[in-house]
């Protein structure tokens, strides 16, 4: 059932409506190698190191980063503040798909759902730094999301994570099939595909492709802001993780190059109707998968009946995603504070769900997101992923550990390959991308917006996140039962921690 879990947040919206996007923005076909490449030398690599740092240091991930050394809890409660943001502007999207779904019904987006989407759905504002021109649809169903959400985290329901995700998984991969399949007969398909599929080599000389490729393997597979680690916490002490890791990648990967397949073949589409280039085609990036999706629809047989097993599946997945997201706060503050992991969903619950609603159902949303986004993405978690890389790898020097650590419970064995990975190869390029990227953003902005917008969503971001990790370590850690135990049995897997009586929300259906 942990697969399933583990399934269950890799896939969610990051597959379907952020990658066809961030493709799209960055080249198409440009984006497709150092997508390639990001997968295979950092994202199945550091997944085995998530789960492995979360199999062995058994905790929440600042409690994690404690028992590896003191001194770096910070890193942990960076990665909470990641996953923070993330949830927020993650339940509006989750809504969205709800929205739609229904809307599916009739057809709502009528034509031009590209239009229908910027204007008559979201009500969009691009140029107000704070509107508070509240849509009433977005905030009631953004509710309906969070107190969905803070029930399922709060109580045993939880335990049906992997159960939920069992179900309706396989239902959305076989509507995405469907749809993808349609979308690839559509006239003027192949230009998109073609569109997708064609390397652009000279693109690669671009930082800002690259890292865009990295933040988005690391935000699609869960990995590098604390859920893996997290839910890595909650395995039976013999658990082939090297196994997980590898069917979580293919299956993630393959949601997410369907989506770009069914996408640029609609822009293909799209663009022969229009007359123009497929690189012109669209421009709501931030909204692409909610008109290519639509357009498809449009032109189905019981498109009606598509849409909603699409969008509602949709809406599934991006939940299982969203809880695993909350789960690293929850669990941070549960063990932190030494409280129920109920009264923790509910009290860090309510929190997110109010700053997610004043900021994000209201007409200045989308900028609000699409900031957010980039920041948490491009600079939060890959700032946070080479900070645990160099911090365990040369800091504390426990490369080796690790390596020990996943050969003895798994199948798959890895070396000194996977060592040059995880913590040299990945944390140079890391650091040069992730230079090049502030220096840019701090030159030239990012999308046209304005330097109050950028400033507030996403340098200030930044700074709460930093500060809140420098501040949390501060507070005596209550949860100190929690710090010892470690005890090593005999093939070299810790044991404690969680052992002792916490609750395991990954348990059903064992
Ligand atoms: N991994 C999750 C997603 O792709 C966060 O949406």
């Amino acid at each position: 059932m942990f697969l399933m879990a583990a399934i269950g947040s890799a896939v969610g919206l990051g597959n379907i409506w952020r990658f066809p996007y961030v493709a799209y923005e960055n080249g198409g076909g440009a984006f497709l190698v150092p997508y390639i490449v990001a997968l295979l030398t950092a994202g199945i690599p550091i997944l085995w190191f998530d789960l492995a740092f979360g199999h062995r240091f058994r905790g929440s991930t600042p409690l994690a980063f404690r028992r590896l050394d003191k001194r770096f809890e910070s890193i942990g409660w960076f990665k909470v503040g990641v996953n923070f943001f993330i949830a927020i502007y993650y339940a509006a999207i989750i809504a969205w798909a709800a929205l739609y779904t229904i809307k599916s019904v009739n057809h709502a987006w009528g034509d031009d759902p590209e239009s229908y989407f910027m204007k008559d759905f979201l009500n969009a504002d691009p140029s107000s730094t704070y509107s508070g021109n509240v849509v009433w649809s977005i905030l009631i169903v953004m509710i309906l999301v969070w107190l969905l959400c803070i029930v399922t985290l709060a109580t045993d329901i939880n335990k049906g994570i992997g159960k939920m995700t069992s179900i309706f998984l396989p239902l959305l991969a076989v509507m995405f099939i469907i749809l993808v399949v349609r979308a690839l007969f559509l006239p003027g398909a192949v230009d998109g595909l073609n569109a997708f599929f064609t390397p652009n080599w000279s693109v690669l000389s671009d930082p800002h492709v690259w890292i865009a490729a990295y933040g988005q393997i690391f935000f699609s597979l869960s990995i590098g802001f604390g859920i893996m680690i997290t839910y890595a916490s909650y395995l039976k002490p013999r658990t082939n993780l090297t196994n997980t890791g590898m069917v979580t990648a293919f299956a993630n990967s393959s949601f997410e190059v369907l989506a770009g397949i069914g996408v640029f073949a609609t822009l293909g589409y799209m663009a022969a109707q229009q007359g123009v280039q497929v690189d012109e085609v669209a421009s709501s990036g931030i909204g692409l998968a909610f008109i290519a999706f639509p357009t498809i629809i449009n032109l189905m047989p019981l498109g009606g009946l598509f849409g909603i097993l699409f969008f509602g599946s949709l809406f599934l997945a991006g939940i299982t995603s969203l809880i695993s997201i909350m789960e690293v706060v929850i669990s941070a503050v549960a063990d932190k504070f030494d409280i129920e992991r109920r009264r923790a969903a509910v009290y860090t619950g309510t929190v997110m769900a109010v700053l997610s609603c004043f900021l994000f159902s209201t007409a200045s949303g989308l900028v609000t997101l699409d900031i957010m986004d980039k920041f948490t993405n491009n600079i939060g978690i890959v700032f946070g992923a080479v900070c645990a890389l160099l911090t365990v790898g040369w800091i504390t020097g426990r490369r080796r550990e690790m390596e020990q650590h996943i050969n003895a419970v798994s199948s798959v064995r890895v070396g000194p390959f996977w060592q040059f990975l995880t913590f040299a190869a990945t944390p140079v390029l890391l650091i040069y991308f992730l230079a090049n990227e502030i220096i840019t953003l701090i030159n030239e902005g990012y999308e046209g917006y304005s330097s109050t917008q950028i400033g507030l969503f996403g340098w200030a971001v930044v700074a709460v996140m930093l500060i809140g990790s420098f501040v949390m370590p501060l507070i005596p850690f209550r949860g100190a039962q929690y710090l010892d135990g470690l005890a090593t049995s005999d093939y070299g897997v810790p044991t404690g921690g969680r052992e002792k009586g916490a609750p395991n929300p990954l348990a059903a259906g064992k």
